[in-house]
């Protein structure tokens, strides 16, 4: 650097000006770097936790969130992994105050947010948080439109280690632009926030959204039914569509959504319904093909509340285990032969989950001859002949062993419910 000692001015030289631009390009890349190098990090296997909106809607306060984070602790979910609590729509006023800021509700939170999010912080959790890429929320609180940067500072400094972004009064936005905004915002604070894409899979986010958000959904509203879906009377799905589990399962092409799901990255089948009303096979089915779809696992029932059978189920170690496998595999339908489908993921070290799933009405018995199956998963390259590697089979529900390969599998299986099994090769 030269000083013109008349004029005592700083001249940089067209060395030093070059020198200057890639310092501070580098340093630029190096932040950029980070936190993106942060974002599978984040969501390495799907995200585990609770949201309040299936069964609460916007009818949420801190006493209840308190006490749900309480009960996730007491009857274990904590502790195999459910460790983000979320609050969802409904939880500021309807209006930003004079600076533009959001402003929580101070009826429902007296304490504010950084009081819950402390509190969430001291069991172990990570706290979560709800807006929308809009002008409004879907419950008509302010959006984030316009402000993502002043909200993404504000959630920082109250603690928030994940948010859901949904899609509502979006006017003219395109989806991408919006969320990737939002995504830098985050990004700004220098917090690592999980960022979970809510645009009901309306823009197929499969293509786009894995460079943007940890998750995101791929249908509307779950409805705590088996195979219920929200129709007008001419049929037509309504704008607000609202689906039960079966329609959600089959509504995509499964082998379009599952090439872009890995660490870092998951189709979001919706927080799950599980403890909701719908039969104890129904639940089963729920969890585990929410499970062997490797969807991001949200609680969605009054946790303070559940059933020990529930309780038993969500909590079951070995089926959260294939959620949560290290291949970060999404499972896929390898048959279906009439009312009996069989899904299969697999998993590290060569072994595989499977799931035999009886949508009928009635019980079906079973005889499964494994040694004239193949299972071949094309897309990512995974494949077993059962007669030529035959497996260990263990019965997840049940949390047995039931013998091996080497003898077909006979089963009688309820309406609606579901055989979940892995398979282990045998040692040779
Ligand atoms: C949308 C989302 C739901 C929930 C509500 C809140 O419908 O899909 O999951 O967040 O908004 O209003």
């Amino acid at each position: 650097m030269k000083t013109n000692s008349k004029k005592n001015i700083t001249v940089e030289t067209p060395l030093m000006a070059s020198l200057h631009f890639f310092f501070t390009f580098s340093l630029l890349l190096l932040f950029a770097g980070n936190t993106f190098a942060q974002k599978a990090d984040l969501a390495k296997t799907p995200p585990m936790g609770w949201n309040s909106w299936n069964t609460f809607a916007t009818n949420i306060n801190e006493e209840l969130v308190i006490g749900v984070v309480d009960s996730m602790v007491s009857m274990g979910f904590r502790d195999v992994g459910y460790n983000y609590v979320v609050i969802d729509d409904g939880w500021m006023l309807r209006e930003r105050d004079e600076e533009g800021n959001l402003v929580a509700d101070p009826e429902k939170f007296p304490n504010g947010i950084k009081h819950l999010a402390d509190y969430v912080h001291s069991k172990g959790m990570k706290f979560g948080i709800y807006n929308c890429a809009g002008t409004q929320t879907c419950g008509g609180y302010p959006g984030g439109r316009g402000h993502e940067y002043q909200d993404a500072r504000l959630y920082a400094s109250w603690g928030v280690d994940y948010l859901k972004y949904d899609w509502c009064y979006h006017g003219n936005l395109t989806s991408d632009a919006a969320y990737t905004t939002m995504r830098d915002a985050l990004y700004a604070t220098g917090r690592p926030i999980l960022f979970s894409i809510c645009e009901w899979g309306d823009t197929e986010p499969w293509f786009w959204a894995g460079e943007v958000g940890h998750a995101w959904r791929i249908s509307g509203d779950i409805y705590p039914c088996y195979d219920c879906e929200d129709r007008h009377d001419d049929g037509l799905p309504t704008q607000w569509s609202a689906w039960g589990v079966m329609k959600i399962l089959n509504m995509r092409n499964n082998d379009t959504l599952r090439r872009y799901a890995h660490a870092g990255a998951w189709n979001d089948f919706d927080m799950m319904e599980v403890g909701n009303g719908m039969t104890p096979a129904e639940d089963r089915t729920h969890f585990a093909m929410w499970s062997l779809l490797a969807s991001p696992l949200m609680l969605g029932n009054d946790v303070r509340k559940t059933s020990k059978e529930t309780i038993a189920l969500l909590t079951n170690k070995e089926i959260i285990a294939v959620n949560q496998d290290a291949l970060g595999i999404q499972g896929f339908k390898y048959l279906q032969d009439k009312n009996l489908e069989i899904w299969a993921k697999p998993l590290q070290g060569g072994a595989w989950a499977l799931c035999f799933l009886n949508t009928g009405n009635e019980s079906e018995k079973i005889t499964f001859n494994w040694n004239s199956h193949t299972i071949i998963d094309k897309i990512f390259n995974k494949e077993i002949s059962f007669a030529k590697t035959p497996c260990k089979i263990r019965d997840l529900c049940a949390k047995k062993d039931v013998g091996t390969t080497k003898k077909p599998l006979v089963a009688t299986i309820a309406s609606h419910d579901v055989l979940m099994v892995t398979l282990k090769p045998l040692k040779k």
